[in-house]
C-alpha cells in the first residue's frame, strides 16, 4: 500500500539554511492496519507523513502510494491522486472557523464536481456517525476541541479515501477525548482503512489497536 525506498528529504536544498530531515528511509506499510510513526520532536515524523500524503515530494528515492509511483506523476496528477487516496488529519485541524461544520467537511469535494445535494448528504451521514449531528450548522469556530477534531476526521473521510494519516492527533486533547479518537481509528481500521499516525503520546503508541510501531530517530527509520 505504501512503499518507500532510499528516501531522502532535504529542505532548502543548496541554500545556507539547508536541513536534511530524512536519511535513506526504507519502509513498507501493508494495506489495512494501524501503524504508528513514533519519535521525538524534530525526528522527521511530519516530513515522512507529508511525503506519504503527497503534500510534497521526496528529494530523492522512490515512493509508491496505493499502486502509483509518485515521482512519475506530474504535480496536477499528484493532487488528484492525493484527493482520491489520502485523508489527512492535520495537527492544527486546519478548519475554517467562519464556515459551518458541514461546509468544512464538504470542502474536499468542491474540486471534484460533486453536486451540492450529494455533498450535503455524504457529510450529514458522517456527521451523524461521528456524533456531532447537533453541531452541523454551527460555525466551526464555535465548537469544542474534541468536536473540532471530529470535524477534521469527517473531512478526512468524506471522499472515502483508503489511507488515513494523522499528525500528532492527540496533542490538543485530554485523556478521555484521546481515547475516543483511538476508538474511532480502530473502527476505521475494521472498516478496511490503512491508518498511519505520527505521535509520541503513549496513549496512541501503546494502544491495543496499534498493529505496528515504527521508530523515527534523527531522520532515520530502523525497521525491525
Ligand atoms: N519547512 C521546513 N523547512 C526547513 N526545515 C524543516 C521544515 N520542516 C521541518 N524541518 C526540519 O526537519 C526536521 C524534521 O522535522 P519534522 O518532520 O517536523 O519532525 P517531527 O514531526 O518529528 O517533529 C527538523 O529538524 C525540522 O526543523
Ligand atoms: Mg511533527
Amino acid at each position: 500500500m505504501i512503499e518507500l525506498q532510499s528516501v531522502n528529504k532535504i529542505y532548502n536544498l543548496g541554500q545556507p539554511n539547508e536541513v536534511q530531515a530524512l536519511y535513506d528511509v526504507n519502509l513498507l506499510i501493508e494495506e489495512n492496519g494501524m501503524v504508528c510513526l513514533r519519535g521525538a520532536s524534530g525526528s522527521g515524523k511530519s516530513t515522512l507523513l507529508a511525503i506519504i500524503g503527497c503534500v510534497f515530494p521526496a528529494t530523492s528515492g522512490r515512493v509508491a502510494v496505493a499502486g502509483k509511483q509518485l515521482a512519475r506523476l506530474p504535480d496536477r496528477f499528484m493532487t488528484i491522486h492525493r484527493r482520491r487516496t489520502i485523508g489527512f488529519i492535520f495537527q492544527q485541524f486546519n478548519i475554517l472557523p467562519d464556515l459551518t461544520v458541514l461546509d468544512n467537511i464538504t470542502l474536499p469535494l468542491l474540486p471534484l464536481g460533486i453536486s451540492p445535494d450529494e455533498r450535503r448528504q455524504r457529510a450529514a451521514e458522517l456527521i451523524e456517525r461521528l456524533g456531532i449531528g447537533h453541531r452541523r450548522d454551527f460555525p466551526a469556530g464555535q465548537v469544542s476541541g474534541g468536536e473540532l477534531q471530529r470535524v477534521a476526521i469527517a473531512r478526512a473521510l468524506i471522499n472515502n479515501q483508503p489511507i488515513i494519516l494523522a499528525d500528532e492527533p492527540t496533542a490538543h486533547l485530554d485523556t478521555s477525548l484521546s481515547h475516543d479518537f483511538m476508538g474511532i481509528m480502530v473502527e476505521l481500521k475494521k472498516a478496511g482503512k490503512t491508518i498511519v499516525i505520527a505521535s509520541h503520546d503513549p496513549l496512541v503508541t501503546e494502544h491495543p489497536g496499534m498493529d505496528r510501531i515504527i521508530d523515527v530517530r534523527d531522520g532515520r527509520v530502523n525497521v525491525s
